[in-house]
């Protein structure tokens, strides 16, 4: 059970503030509106914001979100503290996903880093930025786990593994709920240093979200029904919100869809049973965005009344911008339609986290060093630099075309994203700025030597093959034709991925295959920069290019990371975390599938007639400009008994020329289990960083965590029987050894 952070003095203190609220103003602390949107009502004249002010000045409204800066939300904070200063300060969230002025890579890419740590620094900056602008409260991290690159948000994912996904919320929750003094809450300066990710002076909440399922939407459709059963549930989707909780993540997010009939903000089984009665989980449920509202959309609700009481029984405490709570619940509580107990155990959780954040005392935005009116902290843009870095994943870099030589005569940089500010930033960067993007072009200039003649072409649109591209197509192979080395930024816009921005086609789009086709016919090098927001099915880009750099979308120090990488600068050591397929029709394709009775190889068995089975590259892949040699498995214990733990290492040895990173990832199949198990499974990773000819042994101890399965009764066990373990560079190479885990004497 996680850790309990609401404090005998918590509680006190909450329920003295709950016995002065009246029913109206207890819907209030349930209430949360979006401040970014603002109709004009037509028959009364006044904008959305005239009346929540009201409602705000009134005690009826407990959070809002999208304020533009300090001075609104102090102004805000006045309202609601009333002329006697005795009012509920409001809870002001923001979506700070990657980033807030300062924009960081998106998830997926920070996550193809494998370094939580890098993560949570990032998630810290974020905060420490929104904070000084009023923000207490950010909807982070997303750690819905997708197999699905049709679904836009998989941009916003840690990919397919749960393994992965669940040490970066960890990190991701512990790095964002920072201290009142902007540092981390392990830094033992007036944090209690517990090192659960909430300190004793914790001043923002973290929200993952989405709980839960929101990543296996049928058809990689947003919003789309999620079926799936209690084992997926449990062993794909449940970890990463586990560890949260556990990390101490103060609040959750309740996503749109439904889990097996129930859509979540109003699914019992989710947020009571699971997550309360299960976990221990303290802290507070908010819905998605007009999610209550949604309930009478999906038909689990014949009206809003109705939505009201299946989500206040289900436990969502927070109505996230549908107003439903604060219509409804006082007539009803006055009706005795929902006992006012259960109000008061939502508001209590939410005066509980304001006084965790310290609002009570210090309702006011503090001056601080992070505020990014003027400019973007220093420290910060280094971070961005070094998450862009290493974010990177190197796809292929045949003949050695990569790094290029500073000293090259004439680099052509080519490509509707070559000189983009926007689309670095990526899908969720509301308060990011084209202006403080570095694009590759701007990356490349000022990394090749003064000599070098860098030029640049458009070459095609990105979002549409019109014939009008023949001019710009005519400027690129101009450009290509001068040129020594051809550098090809191409992907998606930032509009392709993220929220509502789902693709049934995983190719470039626009005029991009062309652009390709057609430069690759003067011959030159080719090196391919896609800068995308989701896993792209392009096998055919490898007949063209000679390099490809998968540089998803890296926020305002895209162009410095990329020329980093493609000079050599730094030796990229990112690792997919998403499946790349051959083509859509594979998907959802992801490497810890079943065996099934008939894996493919041979007529009658699970293969297509039309396509390999094979993705184009796998979860785990990743080139360098060095290389890597594995030494056998070593394990001093190949037989263990129940409830002991296996210790296995291996040497790693980096046999190139250069220093670089290797991402050493152990997996596990339990060769016969209860229940079917996947082909394998991700139970530990390392990443290292070994000099020129230099060796580390690299160990991991798996225990019962990376042995249980769960079995047929649900419930998490180790099984006797052999074990199948690798070590290696991706989920697709490694060697194993055969491990086994012996049965109790009869
Ligand atoms: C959106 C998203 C959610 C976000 C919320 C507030 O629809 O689903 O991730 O935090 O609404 O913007």
């Amino acid at each position: 059970m996680k850790k309990a952070w609401i404090t005998p003095d918590i509680r006190t203190k909450a329920q003295q503030l709950l016995a002065r609220l009246s029913l109206e103003q207890k819907a209030g602390q349930m209430t949360q509106y979006d401040w970014g949107f603002n109709p004009i009502n037509p028959d009364t004249g006044l904008s959305q914001r005239d009346v929540i002010s009201e409602q705000i000045a009134q005690g009826h409204v407990g959070s809002v979100f999208n304020l533009a800066g300090a001075e609104e939300a102090n102004r805000l904070q006045k309202l609601a503290l009333g002329e006697d200063g005795e009012g509920v300060p409001l809870l002001i969230g923001r979506d700070v996903i990657h980033g807030y002025r300062t924009v960081f890579p998106i998830p997926l890419a920070q996550a193809s880093a494998w370094n939580p740590a890098l993560a949570g620094a990032t998630a810290a900056a974020a905060s420490r930025e929104a904070l000084a602008d009023g923000v207490a409260w950010v909807f982070a991290p997303m750690i819905d786990v997708s197999r699905d690159p049709r679904w836009g948000r998989i941009a916003e994912s840690i990919g397919e593994d749960p393994y992965l996904a669940s040490a970066y919320a960890e990190a991701w929750v512990r790095g964002s709920q920072i201290d009142g003094d902007g540092k981390g809450n392990d830094d033992g300066d007036g944090g209690d240093g517990s090192g659960d990710g909430v300190g004793a002076d914790t001043a923002v909440a973290s929200c993952p979200k989405h709980y839960a399922g929101y990543g296996l939407a049928e058809a990689g459709r947003d919003y789309n029904t999620v079926d799936l059963s209690d084992r997926v549930l449990r062993e794909v989707i449940l970890p990463p919100f586990r560890q949260a909780v556990e990390a101490g993540a103060l609040t959750i997010m309740a996503s749109f869809n439904e889990v097996n009939g129930v859509p979540a903000c109003a699914n019992r089984y989710l947020l009571t049973t699971i997550l309360r009665e299960e976990w221990g989980f303290e802290g507070v449920v908010a819905s998605d965005y007009n999610a209550l509202q949604e309930l009478i959309t999906h038909g689990v609700a014949a009206d809003e009344e109705e939505a009201c009481l299946l989500a206040l029984r289900a436990g969502t405490d927070v109505d996230m911008a549908s107003g439903i709570y604060i219509r409804h619940l006082p007539r009803l509580v006055r009706e005795g339609k929902v006992p006012e107990s259960l109000v008061d155990e939502a508001v209590l959780r939410i005066l509980a986290v304001k006084l965790k954040l310290g609002l009570l005392e210090r309702p006011f935005v503090a001056p601080s060093d992070y505020a990014t009116d003027e400019r973007l902290p220093a420290e910060h843009i280094a971070l961005a630099r070094q998450a862009a870095r290493e974010s990177i994943v190197l796809l292929r870099n045949e003949g050695g075309v990569l790094p290029l030589s500073k000293s090259a005569r004439a680099i052509a940089v080519i490509g509707p994203l070559a000189d983009s500010r926007k689309d670095p930033l990526g899908c969720w960067a509301f308060d990011g700025r084209p202006d403080d993007v570095v694009s590759v072009l701007e990356g490349v200039r000022q990394a090749a030597d003064q000599e070098a003649v860098v030029s640049y072409a458009k070459g095609c649109e990105v979002d549409s093959d019109s014939a009008s591209g023949e001019s710009d197509l005519a400027e690129a192979l101009e450009a290509a034709g001068k040129a020594d080395v051809v550098v090809l930024a191409l992907g998606e816009t930032f509009e392709m991925s993220g929220e509502a921005r789902c693709r049934t086609n995983l190719d470039l789009p626009g005029g991009q295959r062309r652009l390709v086709e057609a430069v690759s016919k003067l011959g030159k090098p080719i090196v391919a920069v896609l800068l995308t927001g989701r896993p792209l099915a392009i096998p055919w880009l490898q007949e063209y290019a000679d390099a490809i750099v998968q540089a998803w979308h890296l926020g305002v120090q895209s162009g410095h990371g990329i020329a980093d990488v493609l000079f050599g600068d730094y030796n990229p050591g990112g690792r997919l975390t998403a499946t790349f397929p051959l083509n859509v029709g594979q998907v959802p394709i992801y490497y810890y599938r079943k065996k099934t009775g008939r894996p493919p190889g041979g007529v009658y068995t699970s293969y297509y007639l039309d396509s390999s089975t094979d993705p184009l590259y796998p979860f785990g892949f990743g080139l360098s400009y060095t290389s890597f040699r594995y030494g056998e498995i070593l394990c001093a214990k190949p037989r263990v008994a129940l409830g002991e733990a296996f210790e296995l290492s291996a040497q790693v040895t980096n046999t190139g020329d250069r220093e670089g990173e290797e991402v050493v990832q152990c997996y596990v199949r339990d060769e016969a289990a209860s229940v079917t198990q996947p082909l394998k499974k991700l139970v530990g990773f390392r990443k290292i960083r070994l000099k020129a000819g230099e060796s580390e042994v690299v160990t991991f101890v798996l225990g019962e965590e990376s042995l249980a399965i769960i079995d047929a009764d649900m419930n998490a066990t180790v099984e006797s029987g052999d074990f199948t373990v690798w070590i290696g560079p991706s989920s697709a190479e490694g060697e194993s050894v055969r491990l086994t885990v012996e049965a109790p004497a009869q």
